[in-house]
């Protein structure tokens, strides 16, 4: 066993300072837990000469612009890549692998678009690769959902996993702010990507979903599998009535699984005030894990940010440092059972909220009825309202349980009846007793 075990960071930027400060700090508890010492040695960044918030020479790190003094170090053992980005990240870390050193990242872009050919890479190297810090930051869930239902059936998962989008819905429904406002609040807050529109988008909670569901369902789901709605399009107005109806507008990421097909999308839902989701403000995260076994259970906490996220990052570390000295390096995160079989639409189930302007005349509201129980879709409750425009009524509906394939008949029906001038919006609605 060794007395000390070198790191090589991949970058000092928010995470990679909160990796060699916790490291510092928490020295001789790392230190009784694993019986050597933890040193990060080396460090890769753009500009050695920046002001960080690490003093990186007080800590003994060497900073370099060269990843080689890095990857081909004989003296590391363990490489840490925090650097963010695809193509230089997926490189480097490649590299790592033939040079025999484990690897741990936070990177959920490349994690999502390039976990397979990674995990091979590792595999074949026998070297480790962790990843917990990139779904939902600080929140132990990947070694949740891989250890603690290892033998549990996990059913489905929902998930909000991305901070800005929370963060923005939170303002927007509770303090009346405007979107664009609560976007430019969240980048000031340092939790939106260097670009937000992966964040508005939903692009980064699908990469994070992506991830989730391979590990919930030992099934190797790819980034294009994910079926993805950002919250760019939603008004205050859609907020307001969810609220009337019971339910908070929350960017969900969900995925299901029957034993045999999946599903995994991203989308802004209507969540039931009485599900914990609803609770979940700002930018924090949780996800909400539907185990055969264990029955239902949430892990809840920061998603971001540079002390939460190198905690996740230094708890892959302490297992990869304890599988070195078992001598069991080469184990991972996933290892797929199943084929990946997709669930396709008809087989799809939801409840559904749904806002349209109708002619305000008699009998107008029967024939809408009428057109949704052709295609079998009832409504559980509904609102109308005087609309602005002179002799037409604004209504919203949340219907019971449908498939999403005669929903879409539905509207398409809906929309072409002279009656109804236009369909505002339509939302999926989640946590309510019979969704
Ligand atoms: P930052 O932009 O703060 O830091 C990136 C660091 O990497 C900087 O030190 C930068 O050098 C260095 N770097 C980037 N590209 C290169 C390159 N080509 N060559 C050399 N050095 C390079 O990123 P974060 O710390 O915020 O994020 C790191 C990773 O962690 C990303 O994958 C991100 O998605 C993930 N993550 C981040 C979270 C967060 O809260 N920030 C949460 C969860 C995951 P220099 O300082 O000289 O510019
Ligand atoms: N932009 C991301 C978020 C950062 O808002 O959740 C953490 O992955």
């Amino acid at each position: 066993m060794k007395n000390m075990v070198s790191i090589g960071l991949l970058g000092v930027g928010v995470v990679g300072s909160g990796v060699i400060s916790l490291i510092e700090q928490h020295q001789a508890k790392l230190a009784h837990q694993l019986g050597c010492n933890v040193h990060v040695k080396s460090a890769l960044v753009r500009n050695p000469n920046k002001t960080r918030d690490v003093d990186a020479a007080t800590n003994g790190t060497v900073l370099t612009t060269n990843p080689d003094d890095v990857l081909n170090d004989p003296e590391i053992d363990v490489i840490v890549e925090v650097m963010g980005g695809i193509e230089e990240a997926r490189e480097a870390i490649l590299k790592a692998f033939e040079a025999k050193k484990h690897v741990v990242t936070a990177n959920k872009d490349l994690v999502a678009l390039y976990g397979a050919e990674l995990h091979e890479a590792a595999a074949r190297n026998k070297c480790d690769f962790y990843y917990e810090a990139s779904v939902a930051g600080g929140i132990p869930i990947l070694r949740g959902i891989t250890d603690g239902f290892a033998s549990d059936h996990i059913e489905q998962l929902l998930g909000i996993v991305n901070g800005t989008t929370n963060y923005i819905l939170t303002k927007m429904h509770h303090e009346s702010v405007s979107y664009e406002d609560a976007l430019k609040e969240a980048q000031e807050l340092g939790f939106a990507e260097a670009d937000p529109a992966a964040d508005v988008e939903g692009l980064d909670a699908a990469r994070k979903m992506a991830i989730l569901g391979r590990l919930a369902f030992s099934t190797y789901i790819d980034l294009e599998d994910v079926d993805v709605t950002g919250i760019e399009g939603i008004e205050l107005e859609d907020l307001q009535h969810g609220d009337n109806l019971g339910f908070t507008m929350k960017l969900i990421g969900f995925a299901k699984f029957d034993g045999k097909q999946v599903e995994v999308n991203v989308e802004p839902a209507l969540i039931s005030k009485d599900h914990p989701l609803a609770d979940v403000k700002n930018e924090y995260n949780a996800v909400y894990v539907y185990g055969e076994a264990i029955g239902e259970a949430m892990f809840y906490g920061a998603g971001a940010g540079s002390m939460p996220t190198a905690a996740a990052v230094i708890s892959d570390v302490v297992t990869v440092i304890k599988n070195m000295h078992r001598g069991v390096t080469g184990s991972q995160f996933v290892e797929p059972r199943f084929k990946k079989e997709l669930k396709p639409v008809d087989q799809r189930f939801g409840q559904y909220y749904i806002r349209f302007h109708a002619k305000d005349e008699a009998g107008v509201f029967s024939r809408i009825s009428s057109l949704f129980n052709e295609f079998d879709i009832s409504f559980k409750q509904i609102l109308q309202n005087p609309s602005k425009e002179a002799d037409t009524a604004e209504i919203v509906v949340i219907t019971h349980r449908s498939s999403l394939e005669k929903m879409q008949q539905a509207l398409g029906a809906l929309n072409k009846l002279d009656e109804v001038p236009d369909i505002k919006s339509f939302y999926k609605v989640e946590g309510d007793a019979e969704a």
